[in-house]
């Protein structure tokens, strides 16, 4: 079979080679679309590719459209809103996520991204220390779960809102439950945001909930930008000038919040949770490995468009 990795933010060397290994020991053939810049780089691409793996890129109806053979698409990573699954579906195309396997990486991020803005952007300027604080996990899945239980090594205070889990799970992962949102955030000093991107998450942090946040708060989103109110976040740090925001996921109106909040808000230029030599590897080869176990065995164990 064909298999296309096309990844706009490219693997690691190592993941490529990984990868490429896997495919092509078990019969594979394997073609590379690196660094492209335009989605019709993408949409050219996979005219005859039978499968293909992926990382935030984004597969819409027009690129499954111009795929005819493509029988399976892995998101090498955990979120899949950038893949049109009721467009997969109708072409019954099977979608497969890897979850767990970056979630190290965004957890150490998140961990980083409190500790920069707790050091003050590491400015000379009197920081604060996170050893005391009580941190909120909102969503307390693979990534929300490493969080916790990392910051509860630096001595914070755990509290987590799960809608999934019982207080019985959330508990044996180290975390105190909570049952509102309201509750997690007026009860947190640093709230580390963990929530796909979904019809019903989309917009769901805003003014009302950010405003909740006890005074000095840092609100801190690796997940996706899309569950922000932007207009909400602003007016919540015009109002709360001790509240900061952090982000793996540069808001649209990032330009805007740094010109008004300066250094109680900042945003990575690229999202990079993911990006290191090991969650490269860990998701890059278990993409591979879910392509070639799928077309020995039809085993479709990840499958999020079911
Ligand atoms: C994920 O959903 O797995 C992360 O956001 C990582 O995305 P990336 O592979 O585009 O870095």
């Amino acid at each position: 079979m064909k298999v296309l990795l096309a990844t706009q933010k490219p693997f690691a060397a190592k993941a490529v080679e990984g990868i490429v290994s896997i495919l092509t020991e078990a019969g594979h053939t394997v073609e590379k679309l690196e660094n492209y810049t335009s989605q019709e780089a993408l949409t050219a691409a996979v005219s005859d590719a039978e499968a293909l793996i992926i990382r935030s890129d984004k597969v819409t109806g027009e690129v499954m459209s111009a795929a005819p053979k493509l029988k399976i698409v892995v998101r090498a990573g955990a979120g899949f809103d950038n893949v049109d699954l009721a467009a997969a579906t109708a072409r019954n195309i099977v979608v497969m996520n890897t979850p767990g396997q970056n979630s190290n990486a965004v957890a150490e991020l998140a961990l980083g991204l409190m500790i920069f803005m707790a050091r003050t952007q590491f400015t000379p300027a009197t920081g604060s220390e996170l050893q005391g604080k009580r941190l909120g996990v909102q969503a307390y899945g693979n990534v929300g779960r490493l969080v916790g239980q990392k910051a509860s090594a630096l001595g914070m205070e755990i509290s987590a809102l799960d809608p999934f889990l019982t207080d019985e799970q959330i508990v044996a992962g180290g975390a105190r439950p909570v049952h509102s949102l309201e509750e997690l955030y007026a009860n947190s000093d640093y709230l580390s945001i963990h929530i796909p991107a979904l019809p019903s998450t989309i917009k769901s942090i805003g003014y009302d909930l950010i405003t909740k946040m006890p005074k000095g708060a840092t609100l801190v989103n690796t997940a996706r930008k899309e569950v922000i109110d932007e207009d909400g976040l602003f007016r919540a740090l015009e109002d709360r000038p001790d509240l900061k925001y952090v982000a793996d996921v540069m808001p649209d109106i990032y330009d805007e919040l740094t010109k008004h909040f300066g250094h109680r808000v900042f945003a990575t230029p690229k999202k990079m949770g993911a990006q290191t030599a090991e969650a490269n590897v860990n998701a890059g080869l278990a993409a591979a490995r879910q392509i070639v176990d799928f077309f020995a065995t039809g085993n479709r164990k990840f499958q999020v468009n079911k």
